[in-house]
C-alpha cells in the first residue's frame, strides 16, 4: 500500500515566527492517528527551517520537514545556495525539485532536475519532483508527452529503491494558484500516463512510487481527488497556509466519512 503524502509547500512566505505559530497551530489538529494514514510534510523557506526543525523535534508527533529547494554539489563557490548534506543536518527529510515556479523564473532544467534528484537521494532526502503542462501544452493535446518527458529525463538512472523513495507531484501550471483545479478524472489520467512513464524507468518499483497532485488543493476538493487510484497524497500552496484550511487536508479520510 503506498502510505498518502500531503506536503505543504509555502513557496516565499512566513517569517520564522509566524512558522512556529502555523506548527502550533497544527498539532492541535491533526493528530497521531490521522499521521499514522497520511505523512504530512511541511516546506518552509530556508529561513524557518531550523525553526520548524525545533518545534516538529520538540513535539514529536512525526511532522515531516521539507526544503523547496536544494543544490545538487555538496559544497563549494555557489554563492547562495543549500546542499542536501545542509538540509540532511537540520533533519530535512524531503525537498521539492523542479517546482514549475523554479522551472519558469530560475532557469531549472530536467538536467538540473536529475542533478538534484541524484544529490537528494545520496543524502537521505526524499525529493518530491514536479512535472506538468501549461495551459497551451494542455489545449495543444501534448500535456502525456511533456509529463513523459519530464519523467524521462528528470528521473534518468533512478531505479530500485531510490526511484521507490522518491514522491513525484503532478502539478498542471494553469492550475497553480489559480483556484482552478484539475478535474479528478483529468488529474488520474495524467496520473496514470506518468506512472507508466516511470515503469519504463523500472517496471517493478513503478507500482509503489506515490504521485501526488498539486493544483488549487483545498480542505473542500481533496477528498474527490483521494478517491482517485492513482493519486497519493497532495502538494499544496495557497491552501497550506492557514493551519485549519490545511489541516482539513490532511485529515481527508476522516472529513469525508
Ligand atoms: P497552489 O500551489 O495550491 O497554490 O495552487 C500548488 C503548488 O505550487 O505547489
Amino acid at each position: 500500500m503506498r502510505k498518502p503524502v500531503i506536503a505543504a509547500n509555502w513557496k516565499m512566505n512566513k517569517t520564522h515566527v509566524e512558522a512556529i505559530l502555523f506548527v502550533e497551530a497544527l498539532r492541535n489538529l491533526v493528530d497521531a492517528e490521522h499521521l499514522d494514514k497520511v505523512e504530512v510534510v511541511i516546506c518552509p523557506p530556508f529561513t524557518a527551517i531550523r525553526s520548524v526543525q525545533t518545534a516538529i523535534d520538540s513535539d514529536g508527533l512525526g511532522f515531516g520537514l521539507g526544503a523547496q529547494d536544494l543544490h545538487w554539489e555538496e559544497s563549494g563557490a555557489y554563492t547562495g545556495e543549500v546542499s542536501a548534506q545542509m538540509l540532511r543536518k537540520l533533519h530535512v527529510g524531503y525537498a521539492i525539485v523542479g517546482h514549475s515556479e523554479r522551472r519558469q523564473h530560475f532557469g531549472e532544467t530536467n538536467e538540473t532536475v536529475n542533478k538534484k534528484v541524484k544529490a537528494a537521494l545520496a543524502a537521505d532526502v526524499v525529493p518530491i519532483v514536479c512535472v506538468g503542462e501549461s495551459l497551451e501544452e494542455r489545449e495543444a493535446g501534448d500535456t502525456e508527452s511533456k509529463v513523459k518527458t519530464q519523467i524521462a529525463e528528470g528521473l534518468e538512472g533512478i531505479k530500485g529503491d531510490r526511484l521507490e523513495a522518491t514522491i513525484v507531484a503532478y502539478e498542471p501550471i494553469w492550475a497553480i494558484g489559480t483556484g482552478k483545479n484539475a478535474s479528478p478524472e483529468d488529474a488520474q489520467e495524467t496520473i496514470a500516463a506518468i506512472r507508466s512513464a516511470i515503469s519504463s524507468l523500472d517496471k517493478k518499483v513503478a507500482a509503489k512510487v506515490r504521485i501526488q497532485y498539486g493544483g488549487s488543493v483545498k480542505s473542500s476538493n481533496i477528498a474527490e481527488l483521494m478517491a482517485q487510484p492513482d493519486i497519493d497524497g497532495a502538494l499544496v500552496g495557497g491552501a497550506s497556509l492557514d493551519a485549519g484550511e490545511f489541516a482539513g487536508i490532511c485529515r481527508f479520510e476522516t472529513e469525508s466519512e
